[in-house]
């Protein structure tokens, strides 16, 4: 590949986003095109599988045709492609990889799967393409959240993680109980803004001194709450609740840190695109001297440019994959250093 940087064209279809970024080198995005289907799902109030997978595949070459014409390149100049493989829908996984194994056949480029939540650790790296190991991540998403200690790239020690629901999914679950539309995290933080915490405090499951997580109370909680009366201002439920999910990720990631001894923090996936996240852990983290990465909104939520930039962090130490491999609808991070075959 010359000295020229690495062109890498990555897709992404583990959940609801068809997704299809260009990256050159290690993190300058060229482009990085996400077709979501939330207008495809909303009116079930949540992800129906096979519609997602049906989806993916008519999306698919609009998507990357677009993600081509933005990055301003064709695609006999792309040097690796890289593929969300795992954990994500069995279905939906099946049409990126299939898709991005055709493209590595046909332009005889080498391939790599990437783990959807390295992907999302990456996306730190792309808002801030000098950090390094050691450090924490908190992943938050809609399936997970995950305290992740990564000691050298690639390699990852789950710290802490749920006991039940993923925090994505308790700001998803506690909207639809209020009778928001889905995705449910965005518009609940939306109705929280107007809203007072204190006037609704909700539950905090602090698990002891443990780094794991529960959020299955909070949303009984808040079902009790509504079911009970007297009825309270619907933002300030929203309030709340965002609060009270927000403290318990703030106090054990600083917990985390603490324990380590890390000078960085990175907040990545879906959640990480709440307001008043990145702002109580922007507070935290000043008033401990630690560096924290916070990737932009657009970043924290499902996209192809952060399996881009693991893709090609991966291909840079361990090569490519060979063509053999899997999806796979269920792998911890733990076990992405090795890839199966
Ligand atoms: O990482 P992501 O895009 O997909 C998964 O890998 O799951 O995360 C999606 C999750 C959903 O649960 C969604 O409601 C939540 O992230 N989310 C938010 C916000 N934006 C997305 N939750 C709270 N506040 C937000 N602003
Ligand atoms: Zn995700």
């Amino acid at each position: 590949m010359g000295r020229r940087r690495v062109i890498t064209l990555a897709l992404e279809t583990s959940c609801d986003e068809t997704s299809c970024a260009i990256l050159r080198g290690s993190s300058q995005i060229l482009s990085n095109v996400i077709a979501s289907q939330a207008d495809l799902h909303a009116r079930f109030g949540g992800v129906v599988p096979e519609a997602a997978s049906r989806r993916h595949v008519e999306r698919m070459v609009p998507v990357i045709r677009l993600a081509l014409t933005n990055a301003g390149i064709g695609l006999p100049q792309v040097d690796l492609i890289g593929v969300t493989n795992r954990p994500g829908l069995a279905g939906a996984l099946l049409t990126g990889v299939t898709a991005a194994k055709a493209l590595a056949y046909a332009l005889k480029r080498p391939i790599v799967a990437v783990h959807h939540l390295e992907g999302h650790i990456y996306s730190a790296r792309l808002a801030e393409p000098e950090i390094e190991p050691p450090l924490l991540a908190l992943v938050v998403s809609g399936g997970h959240t995950q305290l992740v200690l990564v000691e050298r790239p690639l390699e990852y020690r789950l710290l802490g993680s749920t006991r039940d629901d993923a925090a994505g999914e308790a700001f998803d679950k506690g909207a639809r109980l209020l009778g928001l539309p889905y995705p449910g995290g965005p518009a609940l933080a939306q109705l929280a803004e107007s809203g007072e915490a204190a006037a609704a405090p909700m539950p905090r499951a602090w698990m002891g001194e443990s780094l794991d997580f529960s959020f299955s109370g909070i949303k009984t909680a808040l079902r009790n709450a509504l079911a009970d009366g007297p009825l309270k201002r619907p933002e300030d439920y929203a309030a709340g609740y965002q609060a009270a999910i927000v403290d318990v990720l703030c106090v054990k990631t600083m917990r985390a840190a603490e324990i380590t001894g890390v000078p960085t923090v990175c907040v990545v996936g879906g959640v990480a695109a709440n307001g008043r996240l990145r702002a109580a852990i922007g507070t935290a983290a000043k008033a401990r001297g630690l560096r924290l990465v916070v990737p932009p909104p657009e970043l924290c939520t499902d996209n192809a440019a952060m399996i881009a930039a693991a893709a090609h962090a991966r291909y840079l130490l361990r090569g490519g994959d060979a063509m053999e491999f899997d999806t796979i609808p269920t792998e911890s991070l733990e076990s992405a250093a090795s890839v199966p075959a």
